[in-house]
């Protein structure tokens, strides 16, 4: 006699939003419709990136005309507008700020004025890793409007603190593609069946180890970073620490791919501000703000090493925050060195 193996059921993640949409403060069923725009266009853009490769050896080089005499574009490029596209034709977004645009976009057809959300994004995290296969990722963050529904997204509609997200995710594009999002209850994974071309929960009420023993920096900067950064490399290294063994460094220089990996195992990805970049390198509106409020909701830390993300009022677009951002234990660790050593 054969037995049959039961299956656990599959939970897509069309489903799961809507099965969630209650949960949400504003239980209106709009920013599940963001949050699916999101999805077609993560699909598609990790289409795109699996195929990097052949466009560039194979095809024609991005940012070269190829066979049909059109333009190829630069992959960031490329999943900008996919993003873009998504969010001016679904009606519920009145405007985006990118990492690729010098200015935010307000959308002027009248459906997408009625939009009462705000969308703000990095399309493509860690590019320089396109030309040699390695991880890369998307990060987004929704805000409410704050300007009046009816008329055009504003400056200040994008210039909200962190506390202010409805809802923030990223996407990354590893070994395999991921999707993970939160809307402040808790943060979930889904994984894509390429087979089917559906995410399927795969990470359900992910949590954030409060320790771990991965610490992901460029030390190329060490000698650039203010002293206590050079006591907590050196503690991550010594033998006295809480582990009582170094631990291990990661660096893979996409910030969603190291995130993603502490997130799961453990561990603190920093960008601190250095002498040639006093302000740090990575964008509080596009990277730090929605993996900090990822990182919260998953029992984790995000801080410039002084003061919580979250927190912090933006006063331009692109501004570049220090940051410190993982397990708890870790972040609250080299926050306390930072301020033994002083700057
Ligand atoms: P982006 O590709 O969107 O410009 O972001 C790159 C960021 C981040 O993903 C990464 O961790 C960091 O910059 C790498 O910077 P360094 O090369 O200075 O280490
Ligand atoms: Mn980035
Ligand atoms: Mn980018």
């Amino acid at each position: 006699m054969h037995k049959i193996k039961r299956m656990s059921k599959v939970t897509t993640l069309n489903e799961f939003i809507l099965d969630n949409q209650a949960d949400f403060p504003f239980a209106t069923g709009e920013l599940s419709r963001i949050l699916n725009d999101i999805t077609v266009a993560s699909k598609i853009v990790s289409r795109d990136v699996r195929k990097a490769g052949l466009v560039d050896h194979i095809l024609g080089a991005q940012g070269e005309t190829n066979i049909q005499g059109e333009d190829q574009q630069k992959l960031d490029v490329v999943a900008d507008q996919q993003f873009i596209k998504a969010f001016e034709n679904g009606g519920e977004v009145c405007g985006i700020a990118s990492e690729e645009n010098d200015d935010f976009v307000a959308f002027t057809s009248e459906s997408a004025k009625q939009g009462k959300y705000v969308v703000l994004f990095d399309p493509l995290d860690g590019s320089s890793n396109i030309d040699v296969n390695v991880s890369i990722g998307t990060i987004f963050s929704i805000y409410r409007r704050v300007s009046e529904v009816g008329t055009l997204a504003t400056l200040e509609d994008m210039l909200q603190p962190g506390t202010a997200q409805v809802a923030a995710g990223y996407v990354l594009y590893g070994s395999s593609t991921m999707l993970v999002y939160t809307t402040g209850k808790g943060v979930n994974g889904f994984t894509l069946d390429p087979s089917i071309g559906e995410f399927c929960l795969s990470h359900p009420n992910m949590r954030m180890p409060e320790s771990g023993r991965i610490y992901a920096m460029n030390e190329g900067n060490i000698d650039i970073c203010e002293p206590g950064i050079k006591a907590y490399t050196q503690y991550c290294q010594s033998f006295d620490n809480d582990k009582g063994a170094p631990y291990s460094g990661r660096y893979i220089g996409s910030l969603v791919a190291d995130f993603h990996r502490n997130m799961i195992k453990g561990g603190i990805y920093i960008y601190p501000d250095t002498t040639t970049s006093p302000e740090g390198r990575l964008r509080l509106l596009y990277e730090c703000n929605p993996l900090a409020f990822i990182a919260e909701q998953a029992g984790g830390l995000a801080t410039t090493g002084r003061k919580r993300i979250l927190d912090i009022k933006p006063e331009r677009l692109h501004q570049r925050v220090p940051y410190f951002i993982g397990s708890k234990n870790m972040v609250e660790k080299v926050m306390s060195l930072l301020i033994e050593h002083g700057k």
